[in-house]
């Protein structure tokens, strides 16, 4: 599972193999420029969402529930993530918590939408958090982690992210549940991997968790084409004999 908010690239990915992908809030950071998820609106969401749709013709397409747009009670939920199926015409929606958001996630669950759930580090919670180090390392929040997975399966979601956990409680989860458990940060005794595909490409250079594996550095790639063309249009290198009418 890799992250995806436009179309040319959501088109890369969708050829290239990957099996989920996530249009996910983290859209606010790495396309919007915020400092966090909270910003984004389902409006936006929308947007994203549907042009992934667009490029899409195998992947399972996942779309976040924005901060603000599910908290407040069940039926605002599920107005939410019906505008989302409806508006974009993605296949699931994935909502971040457990306990808390079960009504929420139930009546999503009776409209006949698919709900990924998401655990362990939520960073629409990160206020109450502080920070985005790893989360669940004391027992009694690993002990409730647990529980909320195991909730989020009963209540019937398809799926859950485990974000920021230590590797062991992520295998405790992934051998208690039978739904899949796919992990960021969370180690390899999951059931699948998922990554923000601007970090794993290497555009977002700043962002360094010790979780992150760049498989490319576009940012050094992009560095280097568009200095040559500036280079080619100042020198009128370009555009060529055969480039122009
Ligand atoms: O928004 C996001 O990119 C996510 C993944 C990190 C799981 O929720
Ligand atoms: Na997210």
């Amino acid at each position: 599972m890799l992250t995806a908010y436009d179309y040319s690239m959501a088109k890369i990915l969708d050829t290239a193999g990957v099996d989920v992908l996530l249009v996910g809030d983290s859209a606010s950071n790495v396309i919007a420029g915020h400092e966090t998820t909270l910003p984004i609106t389902l409006d936006q969401m929308i947007y994203h969402a549907s042009s992934v749709i667009r490029a899409v013709s195998r992947a399972l397409v996942v779309v976040d529930l924005p901060f603000g747009s599910y908290q407040g009670n069940s039926s605002e939920a599920l107005r939410s993530a019906i505008r989302i199926m409806k508006e974009s015409g993605a296949h699931s929606v994935k909502i971040e918590g457990g306990i808390e958001i079960k009504e929420s996630i139930l009546r999503i669950l009776s409209a006949g939408v698919p709900v990924m759930g998401h655990l362990g580090l939520t960073p629409q919670s990160i206020y109450k958090f502080g920070t985005y180090t790893v989360r669940a390392r004391e027992e009694a929040e690993a002990k409730k982690l647990i529980e909320d997975a195991r909730l989020l399966e009963d209540c019937g979601c398809f799926a859950i992210v485990l974000e920021k956990i230590p590797a062991e409680l992520a295998k405790t989860v992934a051998e208690e549940l039978t739904i899949p458990v796919i992990g960021i940060g969370a180690g390899p005794f999951v059931d699948g991997q998922v990554l923000v595909t601007h970090d794993m490409l290497g555009i977002t250079k700043e962002f360094k968790p010790r979780f992150l594996r760049r498989y490319a550095e576009l940012d050094n790639i992009i560095t280097n084409a568009v200095e040559e063309y500036i280079k080619d249009v100042k020198s009128v290198d370009f555009p060529g004999q055969d480039e122009y009418y």
